[in-house]
């Protein structure tokens, strides 16, 4: 029986793969991105591949990110004007945007070393920069587990502070809400801010943060005090407060809300609003295959959406695929709630 059963698990796989994952190659991505973009939805293309191990590994997962911005920036170049996604009040918003994770450009990201790993990333991410600036095309930076945070953080600070980089591209880096520190971390960022003067805003993308399991069990296995919120209402409250603070900032920073909690983007729309922001000043996102309905509805309502694209095959983005798996199956994760029928007063309740 090992062969049908083998079959079948790859069979579920590959459909789970499918749902999450855009395509192998930026190329077989194009059509499900013109394809968003015709419905009012931005996007940004995740090269899965992290945790690489050798040089040539790095280098292949740079050449791919140069391949994919020269892709899409190529073919979105002929996509329809869509006036809502491509501007706000701080000024023009690229169609081409990639999402690069640090570890996957060096395999020196050791939390004993940080300073090695940023300085070898820094030699992959800079060619990226400036092909990205010269296509006018936005980099996004993700943030990983917290052993990578500061040499990530510091990366990213480092180089869109550099006179270079000053100009373009635009650019982002991810604050995670379920780190107990993150607020010190925004507080830093926007002090940031105050020093650097960009041609464009960072962007940051506030999320809950996709390694909380990992996070759990290695402080658990070290005898570390946990760095993550482990009750999920005091992240969902942290969530929020960061969330007023970012707007609280805008014209400092592009902020984006992603998060598929409807309590967590209705919080974000209405405390914009009422701030006096405008609706165009808030870019909120999802990750395809699991924010569709989401991504639908707030596009429909004029929202400026962004959904999150992986583009890879299914060995590389194998890592991806069971932190959905892990984040779908807790029973504290506001989809599972409302697939299991919870009642939407519950749902929206303050947390
Ligand atoms: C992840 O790779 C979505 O960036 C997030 O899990």
């Amino acid at each position: 029986a090992r062969a049908a059963v083998g079959a079948a698990a790859a069979a579920g796989v590959k459909h789970m793969a499918h749902r999450f994952i855009v395509g192998e190659t930026p190329q077989s991505a194009l059509r499900v991105l013109r394809g968003l973009w015709n419905h009012g939805v931005a996007s940004s293309v995740d090269l899965l591949g992290e945790a690489t191990v050798t040089a040539r590994e790095a280098d292949r997962y740079a050449d791919r990110c140069t391949d994919a911005l020269e892709q899409i920036a190529a073919a979105s170049a002929r996509w329809p004007t869509r006036p809502e996604l491509e501007r706000d009040s701080a000024g023009p918003i690229p169609r081409t945007n990639v999402s690069v994770k640090v570890s996957a450009l060096t395999p020196l990201l050791r939390p004993d070393a940080p300073e090695l790993g940023k300085q070898d990333a820094a030699q992959r991410l800079r060619p990226l920069l400036r092909g990205a600036a010269a296509l006018g095309a936005h980099v996004h930076i993700d943030m990983e587990s917290l052993d990578s945070r500061e040499a990530v953080l510091d990366l990213v600070l480092e180089l869109l502070g550099e006179r270079e980089f000053r100009s373009g591209p635009s650019a982002g880096m991810v604050l995670q809400a379920y780190l107990r520190d993150s607020p010190d971390q925004l507080t830093r960022i926007l002090d940031w801010t105050e020093g650097v003067e960009r041609a464009s805003p960072l962007t940051v993308r506030l999320v809950k943060g996709a390694y909380w399991d990992h996070e759990l069990v290695e402080a658990r296995q070290e005898g570390w005090p946990v760095p993550v919120f482990e009750v999920k209402a005091d992240c969902d409250r942290n969530f929020e407060q960061l969330t007023r603070t970012l707007l609280d900032a805008r014209g400092r920073v592009r902020v984006a809300i992603a998060s598929h909690n409807l309590r967590s983007v209705s919080h974000a729309i209405a405390y914009n609003r009422a701030i006096g922001g405008e609706d165009r000043d808030l870019e909120l996102q999802v990750l395809r295959g699991l924010g569709d309905e989401l991504q639908d509805a707030l596009a429909t309502r004029g929202f400026r959406v962004r959904t999150y694209c992986p583009v890879g095959d299914l060995v590389a983005g194998m890592a991806y695929l069971v932190r959905r798996l892990l984040e779908n199956t807790s029973n504290d994760s506001f989809l599972m709630r409302m697939s299991d029928g919870a009642p939407l007063d519950q749902l929206l309740a303050p947390p």
